[in-house]
């Protein structure tokens, strides 16, 4: 297909794939098709069934053998593609003892709720004001869009909490690994941060950076 008839095809799908439009009641994403800013094209209606909008992978615990010891299973539009347009995910997080969620931040605000353990979160607003808390079995947080922010398991046992999104993709960026897991030079990392370049290879080498 030459480029101009892609881009029409394209941009028409971008432009109903989205619930938003009201024309529709809901937009399963088929996930055939690439994703635009609005999210994806619809399935035919006519061949959903209920089971388009359950999702049962949140029920499984997540692989926390990692070097956060944490475990994290998303319902987004990629696994669950009924939340396509609709502006709304939920991810599930299994903290080790021990474990973190490190340091991040998302273009959506994020809900938590605490299921099982001890867990302080906390964010860090623009003017540097960190705002953290030891949550329990049943609270509530909320971190605002775009701000970084965290969790650190500091209980006996392995923690269980949901967390919940108002975006269908809300994608993350984590300090560390956006640091120290590309081939951003050592010396330019160095003024970046401050970090001597023994450290940023140490760090390097945990996440898989080069350079
Ligand atoms: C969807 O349904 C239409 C008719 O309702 C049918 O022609 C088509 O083959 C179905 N597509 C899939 C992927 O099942
Ligand atoms: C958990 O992840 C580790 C590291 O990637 C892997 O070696 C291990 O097999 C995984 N365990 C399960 C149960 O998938």
């Amino acid at each position: 297909m030459e480029l101009t008839k892609m881009f029409l095809f394209l941009s028409f799908f971008a432009s109903i794939s989205s619930a938003h439009t009201n024309i529709v009641d809901f937009c399963v994403a088929d996930l055939n098709y690439p994703v635009g800013p609005a999210g994806y094209p619809c399935k035919n209606p006519a061949n959903l069934t209920v089971d388009d909008f359950v999702y049962s992978g949140l029920g499984v615990s997540g692989n926390t053998s990692n070097v956060f010891g944490v475990g994290v299973t998303f319902a987004i539009d990629l696994t669950f593609p009924a939340l396509n347009g609709l502006d709304i995910s939920m991810t599930r997080l299994d903290i080790g003892v021990g474990g973190v969620v490190p340091m991040h931040s998302h273009r959506v605000s994020e809900l938590i709720i605490v299921i099982q353990g001890r867990i302080i979160a906390g964010f860090i607003s623009s003017d540097t004001k960190v705002y953290y808390k030891t949550l329990k079995k049943g609270d509530i947080m909320i971190f605002p869009q775009s701000l970084l922010h965290f969790q650190v398991n500091v209980g006996k046992t392995p923690a269980l909490a949901f967390v919940s999104l108002n975006s269908a993709r809300p994608n993350f960026q984590t300090t560390s690994t956006s640091l120290f897991g590309n081939d951003l030079p050592t010396n330019l990392i160095e003024k970046l941060t401050l970090l001597d370049a023994e450290q940023v290879k140490k760090l390097k080498s945990i996440f898989g950076g080069t350079n």
